[in-house]
């Protein structure tokens, strides 16, 4: 199977990736969870930097392992540890990294600052979340579990609940379902959260249709897929407006009642618009989907570093 596509590639958002190229990853993924044991440790002579300027549990960790588990070395730049605190740029600070690592994987609140830190770095750099913008590997991760869980992406319906105007977990995912050819794709968020008008428009040039709905409970016997984000706090330019949507929207068990065979997809963390009452449904897919986190960074980081000549 040919690498050219990702060997050697910035990973900044799921768009500059073709379907032929996720399928690929997932391939390859596939195989890493079907065949642990014949994992070959193709990075053994790498090292990955990674740089996260804000909190993350499951994307630094499961690159990190995933790094590990193919053989190579980690190297973690704590910005609240290192000269980031005394004013150094995110260039200079990029520039530091690459000298010491084969690729860097960061997070920062700014977006863009992926794109800025590729056009300084000489190294692959995979954006781990840049603001509120993109998220590439978290909508491949889905993607996956998705496969794995339904047999297809194509054709099944879908609900994207929550803050689709700031979660970049949403953006991505719909980014990524851009790619293929769903049946339906619903929106649930309550006004102040919904979808950007440039992301779209990005959409409607890839053909992928969204419809806006009030209630989720109107259409959760009619997806295949509920995929839920937290409301980012973080993100609001201002606070009141998070005040006024905060708790709009939640899932619990008996919300769940009529979802048949839909799959909850959440990227955690969940701080309330998902029950834990949820967790013993057969419908909970969440934790199924952070532990793909692992074999679809593996199969990325093998794309991009695997094999690759310094
Ligand atoms: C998401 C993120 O950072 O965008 N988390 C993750 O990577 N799994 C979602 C979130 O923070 O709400």
């Amino acid at each position: 199977m040919s690498r050219d596509a990702w060997s050697g590639k910035d990973v900044l958002s799921i768009l500059d990736f073709s379907r032929q190229d996720l399928e690929q990853l997932f391939a390859v993924a596939d195989d890493f969870v079907e065949r642990p044991d014949s994992v070959e440790k193709s990075l053994s002579d790498r090292i990955v930097a990674t740089a996260f300027f804000e909190p993350s549990t499951r994307t630094r960790l499961s690159f990190s392992t995933a790094a590990i588990k193919l053989g190579a070395k980690v190297i973690d730049l704590s910005p609240e540890a290192s000269s980031v605190m005394k004013g150094e740029s995110l260039p200079d600070t990029i520039r530091m990294l690459e000298s010491y690592s084969d690729l860097i994987v960061m997070r920062h609140p700014s977006e863009g600052a992926a794109l800025l830190a590729s056009e300084v770095g000489r190294v692959p750099i995979v954006n781990g979340g840049d603001g509120s913008q993109h998220h590439p590997s978290q909508a491949m991760l889905d993607l996956f579990t998705i496969k794995r869980l339904k047999g297809r992406i194509d054709g099944l319906r879908y609900a994207v609940l929550g803050d689709v105007r700031y979660a970049r977990s949403a953006t991505s995912f719909l980014y990524g379902l851009s790619k293929y050819s769903p049946r339906v794709v619903y929106l649930v968020s309550p006004e102040g959260l919904r979808i950007k008008s440039e992301v779209k428009a990005t959409l409607d040039g890839f053909n992928l249709e969204t419809q806006q709905v009030e209630d989720i409970e109107k259409v959760l016997d009619k997806v295949d897929v509920v995929y839920m984000t937290r409301i980012q706090k973080e993100r609001f330019p201002d606070p009141n407006e998070y005040e006024r949507v905060k708790g709009s929207y939640k899932i619990t068990k008996s919300t769940l009642a009529n979802a048949k065979d839909a799959i909850v997809m959440h990227p955690l963390p969940r701080t309330g618009e998902l029950a834990y009452d949820v967790d013993s449904l057969p419908n909970a897919a969440y934790m199924e989907q952070a532990r793909m986190g692992v074999p679809v960074r593996m199969a990325l980081l093998h794309l991009v570093l695997g094999d690759r000549k310094r």
